[in-house]
């Protein structure tokens, strides 16, 4: 698997606040600056060689859209699918939650292009709307899937606050051989991870879960405070959050741990490469 440029995830991220600021301020569901985020996803993942399409669903009797991207370049009839919630709060411009699990499977789905992957299963990505509000995209989605397409899932993984500015390293553990796969790649490089247990059934991997299909994931962390041993392992400030800004208006470029960014960033293409 390639090194991703964290400079380009980045710059994606930068991009997402530009969108959020020419749009009152969010990324929500319903407003103007979600719109916006999906025209900026798709249009680099169709110049890229994706096959996109949006899926629309209703929350609140508004309109919203996954965006789902296919590699068309598959052999067999499995399907890896990588995802992330595309909105933000209202509270501000969700750089964090979820620009972060956005735009670094955004900048991996480019890095498959680049390389001109030829996998073994198909490839997807899913950018889900209307996570906030209860993971009413994700959940759509799944509903959506006939038996036979869930059956054709390996696994489905899910990116959803990867670079947390008091990070903490943690690995989703509903799936053994996933969450090893993982943790074996942060422990090669020195990290020890643990339980994503804040994470459990609280994102867009839940619906998956429920319909009997494979998931992992990777998390930074949100509102849990981090201890004085998880300060120990991986620097950061015990007693405070692992994303002191969560659901806040101060969720923007400056909330962010570059490193675990990085890092996340890495390990998710590095599974990409292995599952597929
Ligand atoms: N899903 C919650 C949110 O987006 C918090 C969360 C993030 C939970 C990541 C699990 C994993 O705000
Ligand atoms: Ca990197
Ligand atoms: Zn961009
Ligand atoms: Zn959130
Ligand atoms: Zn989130």
């Amino acid at each position: 698997a390639p090194d991703i440029d964290v400079d380009r995830v980045l710059g994606h991220l930068a991009d997402l606040e530009s969108i959020a600021a020419a749009h009152g301020g969010n990324r929500a569901h319903g407003q103007p600056g979600y719109t916006a985020s999906l025209d900026h996803i798709e249009g680099l993942l169709d110049a890229a060689g994706y096959e996109t399409h949006r899926e629309p669903f209703t929350s609140g009797g508004v309109t919203g859209w996954n965006l789902i991207a296919e590699w068309p370049h598959a052999a067999g009839d499995e399907v890896l699918m990588a995802g992330a919630h595309l909105d933000s709060v209202r509270a501000g411009a969700g750089i964090n939650d979820n620009g972060s699990g956005s735009a670094a499977i955004l900048e991996v789905a480019l890095a498959v292009a680049e390389a001109d992957l030829r996998p073994d299963k198909q490839l997807r990505f899913g950018w889900w709307g209307a996570e906030e509000l209860g993971l009413v995209g994700s959940r759509a989605h799944v509903a959506g899937l006939s038996a036979a397409e869930r059956e054709r899932f390996s696994a489905y993984l899910n990116f959803d606050m990867i670079g947390s500015p008091n990070a903490g390293y943690f690995v989703y553990d509903d799936d053994a051989a996933i969450e090893a796969l993982f943790s074996d790649w942060f422990a090669e490089r020195g990290i020890v991870t643990e339980p994503a247990v804040e994470a459990r059934n609280r994102s867009d991997h839940a619906p998956f879960l429920s319909a009997g299909i494979t998931v992992g994931g990777l998390f930074t962390g949100a509102g849990y405070t981090m201890t004085a041993a998880q300060a120990a392992q991986w620097g950061g400030t015990a007693g405070l959050p692992f994303d002191p800004c969560y659901h806040r208006v101060c969720d923007t470029l400056a909330n962010l741990d570059e490193t675990a960014l990085d890092l996340n960033t890495d390990a998710l293409a590095y599974a990409i490469w292995e599952l597929s």
